[in-house]
Formats: structure tokens, sequence, C-alpha cells
């Protein structure tokens, strides 16, 4: 297996992460501004594939229609020079004042019909450039004050906007998908669909639900106390894993946007054995691309954020390695036997049994004797663990 990344990997970066300047709510830039053919050429020679952008990183709010295309036309060239494509576009409904209370479930009408239009046109763009993946984050869909918003108000007109842009696709034929990114909190004091779980059941509400998944970040799940490999999990289990945005976090604080791995290493080991091997029992792995949504940090120079920017690549790389020698160890195949890791999958009734046959059944209660059949054997869960966790560092094959 190489570390070295290349497009067969599909790693791909927002162009606002390594186009971050390093201001932060205490203090201003540490790096001059990033130049978008600058980060695509830069990123096609470190191995990725894919670049994505809101509308903003690639021409400021405000502009006017020939500064937008004199954009639009820098980045294609770039592009065509490169190879690099754009698997996934998004649109900036938080950094310009008008969206401090939200752009879809702002509390002011105009706002909101400004915001659908917004995302309207950063959606055509996307088509136009082949994105196959149209992600909304609402960083700013959400609230300080109980009383300040009608929560199943600002779901209702979070599902009208979704709504016509499923409409809006469907009619025109486009080959895109939507993903909605959640997040607990920041900038909002409480963000709406705060958990891929909670996005996952508000998915189910749409008219047009095929056309929505979920774009979890691996900070975010964490920042609300939540296991990211587990959600993940459940995404895939729903069919529901669109996208997917990767990242280190250290604990519930703010949103720190680490480089992978770089938070909680051992569960960023679970998740890519999730997503290239199935996780324990194998089953169905993602194959869209592997996005990186970090912050190069605040301390570093510009060499300091291509550093970061392959850090990410060659943590998930390193990952990837060891997952396959975990999974290639004898002893942990042992060791997964012994904990019963496999019997998961056999269904609990057998085939054609109805809840009568079950209920016939003396040895599943009358004459199942819990104390024999238990025995105090334990499932030796903390021995596979440790293999996973010595894998992980290497000391193992
Ligand atoms: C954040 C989010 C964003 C989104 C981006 C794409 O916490 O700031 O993760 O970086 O991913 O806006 O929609
Ligand atoms: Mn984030
Ligand atoms: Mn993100």
């Amino acid at each position: 297996m190489t570390l070295t990344p290349t497009r067969d990997d599909k790693f791909s970066f927002g162009l606002w992460t390594v186009g971050y300047n390093g201001s932060d709510p205490f203090g201003g830039p540490t790096r001059p501004p990033l130049d978008v053919v600058e980060a695509v050429e830069k990123l096609a020679g470190l191995g990725a594939y894919g670049l994505t952008f809101h509308d903003d990183d690639l021409f400021a709010f405000g502009s006017t229609d020939a500064e937008r295309q004199k954009q639009i036309d820098r980045l294609k060239q770039a592009l065509a020079d490169t190879g690099l494509v754009i698997p996934m576009v998004t649109t900036n409904l938080f950094s310009a004042p008008v969206f401090k209370d939200g752009g879809f479930t702002s509390n002011d009408r105009g706002v909101r019909r400004f915001a659908m239009r917004k995302a309207m046109r950063q959606l055509e763009l996307g088509v136009e450039l082949g994105a196959k993946t149209f992600v909304m984050w609402g960083g700013r869909e959400g609230a300080e004050y109980d009383s300040a918003k009608d929560i199943r108000g600002a779901l209702e007109r979070y599902r009208e906007a979704v709504n016509l842009f499923a409409d809006y696709v469907t009619d025109k034929g486009y080959d895109i998908r939507f993903a909605i990114e959640p997040k607990p909190n920041e900038p909002r004091g409480d963000i709406l669909l705060p958990t891929l779980g909670h996005a996952i059941a508000f998915i189910e509400t749409l008219e047009r639900p095929e056309l929505f998944g979920v774009n979890p970040e691996v900070g975010h799940e964490q920042m609300a106390g939540l296991n990211f490999t587990s959600g993940i999990a459940q995404a895939l289990y729903q069919g529901k894993l669109f996208h997917i945005d990767l990242n280190g976090q250290k604990g519930i604080k703010y949103d720190q946007d680490l480089v992978f791995g770089h938070g909680d290493l051992a569960n960023a080991f679970a998740l890519v054995d999730l997503l290239e091997n199935g996780g324990p029992n194998g089953g169905p792995t993602y194959d869209g691309p592997r996005h990186f949504d970090y912050k190069p940090s605040r301390t570093e120079d510009i060499s300091g954020v291509w550093d970061s920017a392959a850090a990410n690549m060659r943590m998930y790389l390193l990952l990837k390695e060891r997952a396959a020698a975990f999974r290639a160890d004898p002893e942990v195949q042992e060791a997964l036997a012994a904990s019963r890791v496999a019997q998961i999958a056999e269904p609990t009734l057998n085939q054609g049994e109805s809840y009568d046959d079950l209920l016939a059944d003396r040895t599943a209660f009358e004459d199942f004797d819990t104390d024999s059949y238990f025995g105090g054997k334990g499932f030796g869960f903390v021995r596979l663990n440790q293999l996973a966790i010595e894998h992980l560092m290497g000391a193992r094959g």
C-alpha cells in the first residue's frame, strides 16, 4: 500500500479550508488571502482530486456579474490545466450580516427569499461545473433564545426551501443530490438539525427524500458528545451518507477543525475501517469523496497550510493501511470470533418463524437457564480493542 495520495483516493478540500486566513473572534488574519488558482495547483500537486467551494469563496459577496464570471473562468482554466474536479458545491448563507438570523429560516421573509435565490444560483453553477452533491450547512439557522424562534415554523420553512430545490433539479433533469450538514452550535447558540440523527429524521418528511442525505462532519458530532463512527454506520445503513467532512476535534468545545486524526485517533481508525472495509462484519462501504473540512491552524504560515493539507491525506492513508493490517491479523480474526461479533449478522428468529413459534419455543424462555447459559463467560471485547489499538500504533504487523 502506498502512502502517496492519488486521484483514485478521491481526496477533496474546501477552498475555504486551505484558504482560511487564520482570523478568529479574538484577532485578525495570520495569512494573506489565497488565490483560487494557487489553491487548485497546489492541491493537484499534493495528490487531491477535488476542490469544493462556497459561492463567496470564489467571488466576494456582492460581486458584479462580470467579477463573478471572471473568477469562474479562472477556476475553469485551473481545473482544465490540472485535471482537478468539483465534486461538491455549497452556498455561504452565514457570513453576510443579513444572515445573522439565518437564511432559509430567518424570521424575516425577505431574507428567506434572498437566501433561496442565492442558493439556487450556486446550485446552477455547481451543475455547470459537474458537481454531484450540493451541501447545505445551516450554521446560522438557529437561535440563542427559545422565545425568539418558533422551531416548528423554522423546520417548516426549511422544508419549503429544500422541497423547492428538489422540484427544481428534478424538472431541470440535473444529476445532483443534496446533503444536509448537521452541527449542534456555533455560530448560533443552537443550530437547527443539530446532529445527523435529527437530519435523517427530517429528511424522511420531505417530498423527495431520495434526493437528500447527510454530510456529517467528524468534529460536529463530537461537539455533541456523540460517537462519529457509530453515526456514520447508521447513515450508511439508511443509505444517507451522501458526503463526509473529515477533520479532528478534541472533545466537547468550540469547532476545532483540526487535521483528520489529530483529535480522537481511535475513533478515526474505526471510521476509516468502516468507510474502507465496512466495519467489523463488512458490508456496504462509502465510495464518495473523502472531503477534508479542516482549518490550517492560526499559528501557521503558508507552508504550514500545505503541510497540514498533506497531513490530512497521509493520516487517512496511514489509517487505511493500519485497518487493513488489523483485518489481516489471524489473532484479530480469532478475537472477533471469541467476541461473537459475526453473530450480530444472524437473524434472531429462524427463517419463517412467527411470534407463535417463538412463544412455543420453551428453550428460548421457560427452559433457558440464564445462569448456566451465561456461565460467567465474558465477551472479550477489551482484548479485541487492545489488538485494534496495537495495530493503530504500529505495534503489530
Ligand atoms: C463549519 C462547517 C462549514 C461547512 C461548509 C460547507 O463548521 O464551518 O463545517 O465549514 O462544512 O460551510 O457547507
Ligand atoms: Mn466545522
Ligand atoms: Mn463542514
